[in-house]
């Protein structure tokens, strides 16, 4: 039986194991997937066991994309672009590490109808999914990408990864055509303390957090009259690069599959 996990800290939140155990199960294919909580102490030795093959694939989510990258072999021209990983693979001996976020993020905005090139880009916080979103937007030629970060420093170490952003102090709201909200704020329902209410024109208002569903922040663009997306698509587009990657199958998509995933 092969074993796969998504590791990371806090994990409850994640909707991995749901997914992928479905799509193990639709393709006859004989492994399991867990969720597993670690500390950093833990890292070297659980990407240990990749090696050993006592475990077959990692995904990694919150707060180790980074922090997990001197424990692998090689990276993926995308993960080292954007020094986040969060699929890992043994390929001839060579623990491997992906950055499937990127072709997830993608593929979901392509699913939206909304023409995203040219368009300006506000991007909320600074952690480790936004250089995945940051690279994704520079490939669908949008217009202008602008980041704010609670925590200025962060934004600032992003810029000098990728100079064509612009940062903008907290609490600050520049024209946009599209907002992204990739702080983890929605996760526990906490509020943002920014206020949209000058906000004016039809925008989209997207949010990385898939569980909850509706997080206040889509909650308030939805109130203002703005279209509101989740990042339930991301997340299974993500998962979908994933399982290919480690089983070289590609998994169905349908509603049953969005279904699995209503939870509020
Ligand atoms: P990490 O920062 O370890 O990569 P993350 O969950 O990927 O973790 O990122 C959390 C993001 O949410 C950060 O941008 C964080 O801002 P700080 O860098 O200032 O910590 C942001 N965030 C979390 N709680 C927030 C809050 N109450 N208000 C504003 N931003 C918040």
């Amino acid at each position: 039986m092969r074993k796969y996990f998504v590791i990371g800290n806090p994990i409850d939140h994640t909707l991995s194991p749901i997914l992928h155990n479905r799509w193990l199960k639709e393709n006859n294919i004989n492994a399991t997937y867990d969720k597993k909580k670690i500390d950093k102490e833990d890292l070297q030795s659980i990407i240990s066991e990749i090696k050993q093959k006592k475990i077959h694939g990692i995904n990694v989510t919150v707060p180790f994309k980074k922090t997990v990258i001197p424990y692998l072999d090689k990276l993926s021209p995308e993960a080292e672009r954007t020094q986040s990983v969060n699929t890992i693979i043994l390929s001839n001996n060579t623990l491997v590490g992906h950055n499937t976020d990127i072709s997830g993020f993608t593929k979901a905005i392509n699913d939206l109808n909304f023409n995203i090139e040219g368009k300006k880009i506000f991007v909320l916080g600074a952690g480790g999914v936004v250089p995945s979103i940051i690279f994704a937007l520079d490939r669908m030629n949008v217009g202008e990408i602008a980041i704010s970060n609670r925590t200025r420093q962060k934004a600032d170490d992003l810029k000098n990864q990728f100079k064509n952003i612009k940062i903008i102090n907290w609490g600050n709201l520049p024209d946009f055509d599209v907002i992204i909200n990739a702080t983890s704020l929605g996760l526990n329902n906490e509020t943002i303390n920014l206020d949209f209410s000058n906000v004016v024109g039809k925008k989209l208002f997207y949010d990385v957090i898939y569980n909850p569903g509706l997080t206040n922040f889509l909650k308030i663009g939805k109130k203002l009259g703005n279209r509101s997306e989740n990042g339930k698509l991301m997340f299974v587009y993500q998962a979908l690069q994933a399982f290919k990657l480690w089983h070289g199958v590609e998994p169905k998509i349908n509603i049953e599959t969005l279904k699995l995933l209503e939870n509020d």
